[in-house]
């Protein structure tokens, strides 16, 4: 056909999970895929795809993988700029570094050179689909599914609303937040490749009028994603008791407002209690795992493996600026060392799995992308298994694909990410 692209190299896909059986039995190596019309319509043998499309450019990536573009399910764009600051836990760390820098998104012109700047990175680290939080302006919103838009990326966003313990020029209202919330809503989701999330910032800066007035938007766009914070610290365990006296665990403070669902996002999850972790399984949401986020502010460690087991639907993210990284790589690899201090290693497949198909299923998007399959929109990256001298060393004598694949995981940078495919073109 014509217009096929034809990408050669060792392609990586996954018919099922890994975290069931043999970590490798759920993924397939093949040797080509083929994209036209922004999707993926052929893998396979190279043979049969180049005699199905003789027509096609050929790209020979050698030894190098072919996979699924990284999906990083919880970000906050407008802290690009201020991370990796140093010091702080949470409600110290939102109140000295994000609050000041999110203030700042008031400015449409910053909110647009920001988002540029952030797709502009996370486009080298080969982060294609992100699920990422807006400021309270609704400018920041736009600023971003413009941004998206123009590059015609797969990206979900929503205004961040906050109506208390933010400061002055950070808050809105119960209805102003439900009318901005609803008016981006209206404007963008569903256009091209961009979904909007119902975005309540976390309950301590939240009213319960607000909680409402969200709940009440959720349930007019049950088709949307909601994303929240959920019991990353301690002391903020504890300031939520407080302020919900009546409330029965902190995730009852979101239930008793009509959101909690299936398509909820329920970003950190770290400090969970029986009853909500049982109802978070039973209602199918999705928990978030942010783990270079929960050791750079210090919050604790995500039970990957005992959640997986009890059937959880898990994700993984950066968590960008409170996270550490902009690099799914990255965060892989503190996925890898905090399974290690929980008695865990995670397979290589697993890290991979969790980075592209299990955040798109958490964004309930695994139809569309996550995977390098048939159908799937051509997000995709080639990663370079010697991208540095110290990787290719180790990947030299790797015995298999996937020990060379984990040396890239733990050691990679962008510097990995050799070529990136976002909607069938090549950036
Ligand atoms: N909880 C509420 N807001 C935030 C945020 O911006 N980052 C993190 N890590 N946790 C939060
Ligand atoms: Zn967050």
């Amino acid at each position: 056909m014509a217009g096929t692209v034809i990408l050669k190299g060792q392609v990586l896909s996954f018919s099922g999970t890994p975290f069931e059986g043999e970590p490798t039995d759920s993924a397939r190596i093949d040797d080509a895929l083929a994209l036209s019309s922004g999707r993926i319509s052929a893998v396979g043998p190279f043979d049969r795809l180049k005699a199905d499309a003789p027509e096609a450019t050929v790209i020979d990536h050698g030894e190098k993988v072919i996979m699924a573009g990284f999906v990083d399910a919880h970000v906050h764009f407008p802290q690009t700029a201020m991370i990796a600051s140093w010091g702080k836990r949470l409600i110290d760390w939102l109140n000295t570094y994000t609050f000041p820098e999110e203030m700042r998104f008031a400015d449409a012109a910053y909110a647009a050179e920001i988002a540029a700047r952030y797709l502009d990175l996370t486009t080298a680290h080969g982060t294609t689909t992100m699920c990422s939080f807006a400021t309270i302006h609704p400018e920041s919103v736009e600023a971003f599914f413009a941004e998206a838009q123009r590059r015609n990326q797969r990206v979900v966003a929503g205004k961040t609303c906050m109506d208390r313990n933010a400061p002055e020029g950070l808050r809105d209202t119960p209805k102003s937040a439900y009318d901005q919330s609803k008016a981006l809503l209206d404007r963008w989701h569903g256009v091209d490749r961009i979904s909007y999330a119902i975005t309540p910032r976390f309950s301590p800066t939240s009213t319960p009028e607000q909680l409402d007035a969200m709940g009440a938007l959720w349930a007019e766009y049950p088709e949307c994603l909601m994303q929240t914070h959920l019991s990353e610290q301690v002391d903020e365990i504890a300031w939520v008791r407080e302020l919900f006296p009546d409330a029965r665990d902190y995730l009852d403070t979101y239930e008793a407002h009509g959101l909690l669902g299936e398509r909820g996002l329920y970003g950190h999850a770290i400090h969970l209690e029986n009853r909500e972790r049982a109802r978070l399984r039973d209602v199918g949401a999705a928990l978030v795992h942010c783990p270079t986020s929960n050791t750079f502010i210090g919050s604790g460690l995500f039970d990957m493996m005992g959640l997986m087991a009890d059937g959880h639907r898990i994700g993984l993210a950066t968590d960008t600026g409170g996270g550490s990284s902009f690099s799914m790589l990255r965060t892989m690899a503190a996925a890898y060392e905090i399974g290690q201090l929980r008695g865990v290693p995670l397979h290589a497949a697993q890290l991979l799995w969790l980075a592209t198909v299990g955040s798109a299923q958490a964004l309930h998007m695994s139809q569309q992308i996550g995977n390098a399959a048939v159908g799937h929109e051509a997000d995709l990256i080639v990663l370079d298994l010697a991208s540095t001298p110290a990787i290719a060393q180790r990947s030299a004598c790797a015995t298999d694909i996937w020990e060379a694949l984990f040396a890239t995981i733990m050691m990679g940078d962008d510097r990995a990410v050799h070529e990136v495919w976002i909607g069938g073109k090549q950036q």
